[in-house]
């Protein structure tokens, strides 16, 4: 197949060189960003007097043909040629003739690849964040069935304090919401196009670069026409928002493995969201989440992958750059999988409300309200730190798994001013009613919270 820039060539492309340098077999889901960009610029270059009204007509009724034949599946993509942008341009020469042998007129592939990957991002963050809301809708939902379960929280993977299983939920709400706006962010940077810098320093032909910027939907022009074709930072931030987002994710689905174990035995996940072991017959195994956290991995890497491709490139278009496309791809794919799955899986968890509020008083979990207790008694913090921590020996010495265990006449051994009223706040219901501060695990807080997050996600 004869190639566009055969002209200079003595010899055909290496068959080698056609099967490693293709990009067909990944970029031509890029073909209906390829098509809109192509009418778009078309119809410019009629405005701007530079093709007639003909070739115009030849080439929209062209492309509308391919864009039929691919919409059916009867398009047939090439690897000789390439990529998305020549497989179409081929078949547009091929229906059309000359007119369409004008479209690629003050045109590069260069700001061609990088327009249809700014509409293609375009269109999937707006899904990505459309489904980071889903999820975060469905947190809610979940936390608000549970404003009154309790859970032991942790640090060190160490049972510290008594918190409710809403505002654990919660938690990672707030942190959805920072994805959603790291994702909202990307968005205003991507929406800039890049077409008509062509190969790097513009054109002499007098096209209109701000007219296709409106016509595709783009705030503006990405000015410096080396700056359009050259960079690939909007491609970075997605990835980055992408890792970040499944950094959140995993730790969520991390959390729910473990709490699912027989040691912990907080949570039954749901059989659906669940495998089974070839072998041994009595294993439940959560699937779902550990592929959520196992797909981290790769998102990750897909950031680093293409940050390195671009460090050392210097401007402006590598051909290295076509390897920004697989990792982005392979991206947008996972994020979107994983919080379709995610979605699903959280409303059907079942909660151990039971072994969850015994866990939640077991390992002293309420000392630090001890020592907050008497610090409200006068006594200086550090000075109730060491009265709560000997108070604590002394239980584990006397094998009482509880601080409530002790009679008034021990506690008061360890300090005269201790009085009845301790009792109230050497539960799990007792230290959390207890917490006054602002965003803490008190009830009536997280209802705040509840509320703000409704607000923020229109609910
Ligand atoms: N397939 C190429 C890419 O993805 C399109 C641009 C090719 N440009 C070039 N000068 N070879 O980057």
């Amino acid at each position: 197949m004869r190639k566009p820039w055969a002209g200079r060539f003595k010899e055909d492309t290496a068959k080698t060189l056609e099967e490693f340098s293709q990009s067909i077999s990944f970029d031509s889901r890029l073909w209906q960003e390829d098509i809109e960009g192509s009418r778009v610029h078309a119809k410019m270059l009629h405005h701007q007097g530079i093709i007639s009204e003909e070739d115009l007509n030849k080439i929209l009724e062209g492309l509308a043909e391919i864009e039929k034949e691919i919409k059916e599946g009867r398009f047939q993509f090439k690897s000789e040629l390439e990529d998305i942008h020549m497989n179409i341009e081929a078949a547009l020469i091929e229906k059309v003739g000359s007119a369409g042998a004008k479209l690629h007129t003050a045109r590069s592939r260069n700001d061609q690849v990088v327009t249809d990957l700014r509409l293609y991002l375009k269109k999937e963050v707006v899904e990505i964040i459309k489904y980071i809301e889903e999820v975060e809708k469905t947190i809610v939902s979940v936390a608000e069935r549970h404003l009154d379960t309790l859970l032991p929280g942790y640090t060190h993977l160490q049972r510290a304090q008594p918190i409710l299983l809403s505002h654990y939920l919660l938690a990672y709400v707030w942190m959805l919401e920072r994805d959603r706006e790291r994702f909202k962010d990307t968005l205003k940077r991507i929406n800039y196009s890049p077409l008509g810098a062509c190969a790097l320093a513009g054109t002499t032909l007098p096209i209109d670069r701000d007219s296709t910027a409106k016509e595709l939907g783009f705030e503006d022009v990405i000015f410096n026409s080396i700056d359009a074709v050259s960079d690939r930072d909007f491609v970075c931030d997605v990835l980055y928002s992408s890792a970040i987002l499944m950094m959140h994710l995993s730790r969520l689905s991390e959390e729910f493995i473990l709490w699912s174990t027989t040691e912990f035995g907080f949570i039954e996940l749901p059989d659906r969201f669940c495998t089974g072991s070839s072998m041994m017959p009595q294993k439940k195994n959560p699937d779902s989440l550990e592929l959520i956290r196992g797909k981290t991995g790769r998102v990750y890497g897909n950031l680093i992958s293409l940050l390195t491709t671009l460090k050392a490139l210097p401007l402006t278009y590598s051909r290295d750059m076509q390897e920004d496309k697989e990792p982005v791809f392979d991206t947008v794919d996972t994020v979107k999988s994983c919080l379709i799955i995610l979605k699903e899986v959280l409303p059907e968890i079942k909660f151990n409300t039971e072994k969850m509020k015994a866990s939640s008083e077991e390992g002293f979990t309420v000392a630090t309200d001890l020592a907050e207790y008497l610090v409200k008694k006068g006594v200086p913090f550090r000075v109730a730190h060491d009265i709560t921590g000997k108070i604590i020996l002394y239980c584990i010495e006397k094998g009482k798994n509880l601080l409530s265990e002790l009679t008034l006449e021990e506690f008061k051994k360890f300090y005269e001013g201790i009085q009845e009223d301790v009792y109230e706040i050497l539960t799990a219901e007792g230290s959390i009613n207890a917490k006054k501060s602002k965003g803490s695990t008190n009830r009536e807080s997280v209802i705040e919270q509840i509320k703000i997050l409704k607000g923020r996600l229109e609910i």
